[in-house]
């Protein structure tokens, strides 16, 4: 039997790779008593939709995941001519390893390519195809706008079994009309890797390379580190607009004079800076200077330390809501919506939009608050135990099923 775990980017591989390891041990028989003989064999593939040493690389090293046994290579492109060149290059893979089942994690262009691949592939007469397993199905921002929206909805109404971070995703398959019997709430395997890195992260050299460890002029922060806050932007809707990206890097000017900001720049928002001609809103590389720092996509490990230890993190990514609301540390999410409402009704998210007014009100509010929210239900680690677990149970179902006939 073979699984097959679909990667593509930046924010795929820290949740995939806690399944990747639960399906080793599955593989070598720790699962064997609960699940029968199941040999599996782990194929992972990486399309390619991010390529670079930082974006791509660095994360396999960080989080220790095996080398692909397939990568199709398909880097950037439109979102039909990057989807369409996924699909094309990953039909041959699924028909050449026939995979008992595809999982695919997130909401990016990999995740629905593959899943709309193994949907329709037919393995022989009887249209047989692999089972498709959708990690964090279910969430909803209600913004179609979002490209990622688009990507969730048709990859979670293609699934076989759908496996939930939170309730709302339960609250919304439900209301799609999603048998029961496919949804899972598992718990985060983004969050599984954070726990499991954590201790890891903390040996990072980050804020020694950056300068945060010497306390000097600076004011004191988190855990005896200098106060410093955390950036990072690279939404379509967000960077793309120069008016509105003007906007959010207005809305933190009180914020940059107050504590340097370390803004970790995606390559998608260091082209903006330079086309639209943003470079004044940045402080050239100096130690605790205050101001914002424009820096490279950092590594995993270096930007688990640096969220720790952040005194408030300002984002419009969809992860690292919930990262900051699993460490604790106040997050401010420059958008108007969130597909992630635990992190806001628990953890320590709230929504500021993209007004520079109303970021800057949302920042103080943040910056003044004390004590750390709920860690939402199941954020304890074992979601791809969970995952794993419920898959090979299906498939031993599957398996006793065709027996019986
Ligand atoms: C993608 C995901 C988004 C996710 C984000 C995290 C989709 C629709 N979007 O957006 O959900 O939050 O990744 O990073 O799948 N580029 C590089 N090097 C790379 C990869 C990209 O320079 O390794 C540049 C390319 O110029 C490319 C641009 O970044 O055109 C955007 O990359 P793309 O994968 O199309 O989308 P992201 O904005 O990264």
């Amino acid at each position: 039997m073979k699984a097959m775990i679909i990667v593509g980017a930046r924010p795929n591989f820290m949740k995939a790779a806690p399944i990747i390891t639960a399906l080793g041990a599955a593989r070598s028989g720790l699962h064997r008593l609960a699940f029968g003989a199941q040999e599996i064999d782990v194929v992972l593939v990486h399309t390619g939709q991010h390529y670079d040493a930082a974006m791509s690389d660095s994360f396999f090293a960080d989080l220790g995941l095996p080398k692909p046994d397939v990568y199709l290579g398909v880097g950037s492109g439109s979102h039909a001519a990057q989807t369409a060149e996924i699909m094309r290059r990953f039909e041959e893979v699924v028909l050449a390893e026939k995979p008992g089942v595809v999982i695919v994690v997130g909401d990016v262009n990999s995740t629905v390519a593959c899943a709309l691949v193994a949907a329709k592939i037919a393995y022989d007469s009887n249209g047989s195809r692999p089972m498709i397993a959708h990690v964090e199905a279910g969430l909803r921002s209600f913004d179609r706008g979002m490209p990622e929206e688009i990507n969730r909805i048709v990859t979670d109404h293609l699934s076989d079994m759908l496996f939930v971070t939170e309730s709302s995703g339960v609250e919304n398959l439900h209301r799609e009309g999603v048998a029961g019997e496919k949804i899972h709430f598992v718990g985060n395997t983004m969050i599984d890797s954070l726990l499991s890195f954590e201790s890891k992260a903390d040996q990072s050299e980050i804020l020694d390379s950056l300068g945060l460890r010497e306390g000097g002029e600076m004011e004191m922060g988190r855990g005896g580190v200098p106060r410093y806050a955390l950036l990072t932007l690279h939404r379509p809707s967000n960077v793309d607009e120069r008016g509105t990206f003007l906007n959010i890097l207005e809305g933190l000017e009180e914020l940059s004079t107050s504590c340097p900001i370390m803004f970790s720049a995606h390559p998608r928002t260091r082209k903006r800076i330079e086309e639209f001609g943003l470079e004044r809103f940045f402080v050239a590389g100096k130690d605790g200077a205050k101001g914002i720092r424009l820096l490279e996509p950092l590594r995993y490990l270096d930007f688990v330390c640096l969220m720790k230890h952040a005194a408030i993190v300002v984002t419009d990514s969809g992860g690292i809501q919930e990262e900051t609301t699993c460490l604790g540390v106040p997050c401010v999410t420059v958008r108007e919506n969130t597909e992630r409402p635990v992190t806001i009704t628990e953890g320590t998210n709230r929504l500021a939009g993209t007004k520079r007014e109303r970021i800057r009100e949302v920042v103080r509010e943040q910056e003044g608050r004390a004590g750390a929210g709920r860690i939402p239900e199941k954020w304890d680690g074992k979601a791809a135990e969970r995952i794993v677990g419920a898959i090979l149970e299906e498939l031993e179902k599957k398996k006793t099923e065709i027996a019986a006939l």
